[in-house]
């Protein structure tokens, strides 16, 4: 796994292929995090139903969207430069060729999107998708259209989703959408709303759609799903207002997870994203009751140290991280930590800094995304603190920190050598076609001779050696899970 998120990388293009003819062309492609690959897939859906089918091909494209994403400068940086390609496309192809732009930047720069890029005729926020028809409607006609509405309960939990560049074997299922944390340095609750949980029936028949195709893992997907609280629908906040019967009969993550879990026991189960506040006993005790709950959890920290925790409007201590840590590694052995920190935060000292690198001296995470702090317009943080940190210095303790991670990253690597490992077959390996690549229940990823194996089964695999990315090795056999 990388270390940092590229946005460049990270926006590789996703693509839907249709080849029916006669109907209108469209290219859509993602950037941003996994929540936004998501929401393509809704996309996808609802065009597919406006008769629009699509291609890989921009030059013959008659509508582009692009899903966009503004968690930092360089995001949104990376999509204008998308938008001067489209219009380079459109001038040398097609005239007619219309831009729309979805997802977070849509929602953030809302109208002023029209005026600042010229290319752009339509801009849709992540709340706005199913008006998408009405909206099309509106660019044939030649008028700009715009909606940018957030909803208290749109969850699109009766769009079926057209799984794009599908390995057939791991899907995204999203089970929140919004977040009510207001860490002061996040664009998100600006850009995706309040938090709201999706029907637990919803979620359970889109799994089990994905079993009945084969497929054999699934991520629940959401902002900060350890706070999934499902009442009847409405926003998380307002659950204190339900009925004593809503209360009663409300599921929470653990529960979720445990009905999935039981359903089906042989379906690999991960989940992103865990907000360290929102994480209950209850949720790594149902983890350690199923064997099909991946050993693997995203716990961001941010930062180490308390003071700038608070300044981040961080719900919880160093302390009560470092708790929920021991918690963790105590009831699930050898479960995989993940982090994302953000360093050069305003205010940020050198001893904050070293509590940052104290705090993964202690966890010793098995992978790590990090970043250099990049104020948002909106936030709390680009609003009332002074981006003060010199560029030089945020990049010295980024370089610090990535060096660490990957230290203990090569660590924990180095301890599956000489061990048998169960790994989920994906994809080809991207060094040889004469190998597959696939992940432990660690998210650790292994690569080794493709034999009679195919995609989709479960193998062991023994390691013979690694670097702080990949383990290479030898299948010894199917596992008993195949
Ligand atoms: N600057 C840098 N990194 C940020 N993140 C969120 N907002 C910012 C920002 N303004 C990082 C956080 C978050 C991850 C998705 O992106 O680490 O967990
Ligand atoms: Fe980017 Fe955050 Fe929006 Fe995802 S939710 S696309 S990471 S700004």
């Amino acid at each position: 796994m990388e270390k940092i998120i590229d946005e460049q990388k990270q926006g590789e293009a996703l693509i839907l292929e249709n080849n029916t003819q006669n109907k209108r062309k469209l290219f859509i492609e993602s950037y941003g995090c996994q929540m936004n690959f998501s929401d393509s897939e809704v996309v996808a859906s609802i065009m597919a139903s406006e008769g629009f089918s699509t291609t890989t091909n921009l030059e013959e494209a008659d509508l582009v969207l692009v899903n966009t994403c503004s968690i930092r400068d360089k995001a949104e940086q990376t999509v204008r430069k998308r938008l001067q390609k489209y219009n380079a496309v459109k001038n040398s192809h097609n005239k007619n060729m219309k831009v729309g732009v979805l997802g977070c930047m849509a929602e953030r720069l809302k109208d002023k999107f029209l005026e600042e890029e010229k290319i752009v005729d339509l801009v849709v926020g992540p709340d706005a998708y199913k008006d998408l028809p009405n909206l099309i409607k509106e660019v044939d006609a030649g008028r700009d259209a715009v909606n940018v509405i957030l909803s208290r309960d749109e969850t699109y939990g009766d769009v079926a989703p057209v799984r794009l560049q599908s390995n057939g074997v791991s899907a995204f299922v999203t089970i929140t959408r919004g977040c009510d944390n207001m860490c002061t340095f996040c664009v998100v609750p600006f850009t995706r709303g309040r938090e709201r949980s999706r029907d637990p029936q919803s979620i359970m028949e889109e799994v089990d759609d994905l079993v009945a195709k084969n497929f054999k893992e699934i991520t629940l997907l959401g902002q900060n799903v350890d706070s999934f609280l499902w009442y009847g629908g409405g926003l998380k906040k307002d659950f204190e207002k339900a009925s004593e019967l809503q209360k009663a009969t409300s599921t929470n993550f653990a529960m979720l997870m445990d009905m999935v879990a039981t359903k089906y026991p042989k379906l690999r189960l991960r989940f992103t994203t865990s907000n360290p506040q929102d994480m209950t006993m209850d949720v790594i005790d149902t983890m350690a009751k199923h064997k099909n709950i991946c050993k693997y959890i995203h716990l961001p920290i941010q930062s180490g140290s308390d003071r700038i925790l608070k300044e981040m409007n961080r719900q919880h201590t160093r302390e009560e991280y470092k708790d929920l840590i021991t918690n963790i590694k105590n009831r699930i052995p050898g479960c995989a930590i993940s982090q994302d920190i953000i360093v050069g935060f305003p205010t940020e000292t050198e001893q904050d800094h070293k509590d940052t690198l104290s705090m993964m001296e202690f966890v010793k995470y098995d992978y790590g995304f990090m970043f250099a702090y990049s104020e948002r317009p909106g936030t709390t943080a680009g609003r009332k603190m002074d981006d003060d940190i010199p560029n030089e210095v945020k990049k010295r303790r980024l370089s610090e920190i990535i060096d660490l991670q990957q230290k203990h990253s090569g660590e924990r690597m180095a301890q599956f050598v000489g061990q048998t490992v169960e790994i989920l077959i994906e994809k080809e390996s991207k060094r040889s076609d004469e190998q597959w690549s696939g992940r432990t229940t660690q998210n650790a990823v292994a690569v080794f001779p493709k034999e009679n194996y195919k995609v989709g089964d479960f193998v062991n695999v023994k390691i013979d050696s690694c670097t702080s990315a990949t383990m290479i090795g030898n299948a010894v056999g199917y596992s008993e899970n195949n």
